[in-house]
C-alpha cells in the first residue's frame, strides 16, 4: 500500500502525512461502516489508491462486517472497479479543492495531452491517468499520486519532467 511522501519542490523539515487511510476510514464513518454503502466505499479508495489492493479490500470488508468474498464479488462484478494499476505507471491528479484553486486541471490537461484522457490508460500501457476529489494532502495543493507516492505542489513543468524522466514521449 502506498504511503511514501513527496514534496516535489524543496523538502520540508516536517514529514507529510499520507491522510488516504484517514480519508476512507471517514468516508466509513460517514456510512456508519453500513454495508450497504460498500460500493460508495469502494469508490472512495479507488480515487484514493487508484485501484483497489487485496489490503484495502480486507480493510474494507473488515470494517464494514461483510465477507470478504462478498466484497471481492461486488469489486470484480463492475467494471468500473480495478484491482490492479492498468498502466506500467500509474498517475492520480487530485482535484478537490484546495488543488482545483491552484492549478490541477493544468496538470491534467498535461497528463491527458501527453498521455491518455483521466480514466483511461496510454494506448502503449505505459501510463493509467485518473483523478481525485481529494487525497488527504491538501496542504501540498496541488497534488496528485504517481505509483503511490504523493507529489506535492506540483506544476505543469514539473509534471512534464516526470515523464521526461520516465520515459513519455
Ligand atoms: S484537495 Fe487535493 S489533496 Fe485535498
Amino acid at each position: 500500500m502506498p504511503t511514501h511522501v513527496q514534496e516535489s519542490s524543496k523538502p520540508r523539515a516536517a514529514a507529510v502525512r499520507d491522510n488516504r487511510a484517514k480519508f476512507l476510514e471517514r468516508a466509513m464513518s460517514r456510512h456508519h461502516y453500513s454495508g450497504d454503502a460498500l460500493i460508495e466505499v469502494l469508490h472512495t479508495a479507488q480515487e484514493l489508491y487508484g485501484y483497489l489492493t487485496p489490503e484495502l479490500l480486507k480493510t474494507i470488508a473488515r470494517k464494514l462486517k461483510l465477507p470478504p468474498s462478498r466484497v471481492l464479488g461486488v469489486a470484480t462484478f463492475y467494471h468500473f472497479f480495478s484491482l490492479e494499476p492498468k498502466g506500467e505507471h500509474s498517475y492520480i491528479v487530485c482535484l478537490g479543492t484546495a488543488c482545483y484553486v491552484k492549478g490541477a486541471l493544468g496538470l491534467l490537461e498535461v497528463l491527458e495531452r501527453r498521455c491518455a484522457m483521466a480514466g483511461s490508460t496510454s494506448p502503449d500501457g505505459k501510463v493509467s491517468v485518473n483523478s481525485a476529489r481529494c487525497i488527504g494532502a491538501c496542504g501540498l495543493a496541488p497534488a496528485m499520486i504517481r505509483d503511490g507516492e504523493i507529489l506535492g505542489r506540483m506544476t505543469p513543468e514539473k509534471l512534464n519532467e516526470d515523464l521526461d524522466r520516465i520515459g513519455v514521449e
